[in-house]
């Protein structure tokens, strides 16, 4: 994946899923299409096929549980989000905590069907002892600023730099509270190599405009 990045996760948010979700998606490549900046989105399971066919940029799966075809009512097979054209998944969001042995075994299997892992971890240490399972992407996130009005940048800037020293260059993504260029700035100048939102831009009444604000601080 292209970095640096802006990957917006829909949640469930109503105005980022079913019909929404779609015109959404559709935003978000205008954009990267108008700037070349590189955006991808994490969709529910439920639109994954729907919007992987209908946009050009990296589509991820919100979560995928290490099951294979068979018995497992419910599980998000990594296969189908394979072969329903997905680029990637998020893996053990903090609103979908998984056990560190779950976490190891579906990022195993999302590396063998070509899937790309942008894993999440709730501190700097975490996302650092999380590199073991070598997931392509770890997103730091504390979890006190999910959905909330200060970003992670504005809050505690030593979070993210504190994650690239024990992360790595070109590892990192950080994310809660994001909603700015200024935002996206910050987080890059100390090292970061992008975000990962939702809130900023679900519930903006015009994301079009929040998006372009935050491509701006990519450069
Ligand atoms: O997955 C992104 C996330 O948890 C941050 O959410 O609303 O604070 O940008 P938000």
């Amino acid at each position: 994946m292209k970095l640096p990045t802006i990957i917006v996760n829909f949640k469930i948010y109503e105005q980022a899923v079913g019909d929404r979700a779609l015109a959404l998606a559709k935003i978000h490549e205008k954009v990267s299409n108008e700037t070349g900046a590189s955006i991808g989105i994490a969709v529910t399971a439920i639109d994954l096929q729907k919007i992987s066919e209908a946009v050009s940029i990296p589509v991820f799966a919100q979560h995928i549980d290490p099951a294979t075809y068979g018995c497992g009512t419910g599980h998000v097979l990594p296969a189908l989000v394979k072969e329903v054209g997905a680029y990637g998944t998020l893996l053990n969001h903090a609103e979908c905590r998984v056990e560190d042995m779950i976490l190891e075994k579906s990022i195993k299997m999302a590396r063998n069907l070509g899937l790309f892992t942008l894993v999440c971890a709730n501190t700097p240490d975490k996302g650092a002892e999380l590199l073991k399972f070598n997931p392509d992407l770890i997103a730091v996130e504390p979890s006190e600023l999910i959905g909330g009005e200060v970003s992670v940048s504005k809050a505690d800037p030593s979070i993210i730099e504190k994650a690239v020293n024990l992360i790595g260059k070109n590892r990192v993504l950080v994310g809660a509270g994001i909603k700015t260029g200024e935002d996206v700035k910050i987080a890059l100048d100390l090292g970061a190599s992008g975000v990962l939102l939702a809130s900023g831009v679900t519930k903006a009444e015009d994301p079009y405009t929040v998006l372009m604000d935050l491509v701006s601080g990519l450069k």
